[in-house]
């Protein structure tokens, strides 16, 4: 990996690739074993997530924008919608891939510092049971968010439970979830398994 005095939080893919994950990659490219999730490397990454979050089942994807296309294709029926803050990478810089694969409404809320807040939320709540109305299902947050600000843990867990009193699932868009967790006092714990959110992405990518 090459150093530099620039360190771009931009992207994850900014960066290259963590010597020990070059190292891991290199290990396991030996011999042969079934593939598609049978084979020892994905089970171990199943048994590793389960240690962390709990009772989760793992499914690992290629990149980011198909982990959160996937990952809320999972959550939703078309007529639902996702609330989402205004600079969240969903909304703005995925191409429209999560409106157009799953069929479901963005609705963006404008925010001070990227982040949501069961205020923000609950105000777009609008509509309940209207069948004219699209359905709030799902908040999806980034930890870190885009404006490089972090949820704490008590934010995690006051928006999870004002969105599960409310029928919304929490979705987590964790592409720097690892500069979260190094922020954190509570490192990964803090991040988002124990909050009870629903789906994450790449727990532990670079
Ligand atoms: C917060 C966030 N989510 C999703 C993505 C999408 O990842 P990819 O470019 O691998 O599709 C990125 C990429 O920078 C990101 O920063």
């Amino acid at each position: 990996m090459t150093t530099t005095a620039t360190v771009s939080f931009g992207s994850d893919n900014h960066a290259g690739i963590h010597p020990a994950v070059l190292e891991a990659i290199g290990a396991a490219n030996t011999g042969h074993v079934a593939a598609y999730g049978d084979d020892p490397w994905t089970q171990r990454l199943e048994q590793r997530f389960r240690e962390l979050l709990g009772d989760v089942a793992a499914f690992p994807v290629f990149n980011g924008t198909g982990a959160n296309v996937t990952g809320l294709s999972a959550l939703l029926r078309p007529h639902q919608a996702v609330i989402c803050a205004e600079t969240a990478h969903v909304n703005t810089d995925e191409c429209g891939a999560p409106e157009r694969f799953t069929g479901a409404k963005l609705i963006d809320v404008a925010t001070t510092d990227g982040k949501l807040t069961p205020a923000l939320v609950e105000r777009r709540l609008v509509g309940i049971g209207d069948e004219h109305r699209v359905q709030p299902r799902a908040v999806s947050i980034t930890q870190a968010t885009e404006l490089g600000t972090v949820y704490s843990l008590q934010e995690l867990a006051g928006l999870a439970s004002f969105c599960h009193a409310n029928g919304l699932l929490l979705h987590v868009d964790g592409a720097r979830i690892a500069n979260a967790a190094a922020s954190l006092p509570r490192g990964r714990e803090t991040t988002s398994g124990r909050s009870r959110s629903r789906t994450t992405r790449r727990q532990t990518h670079r």
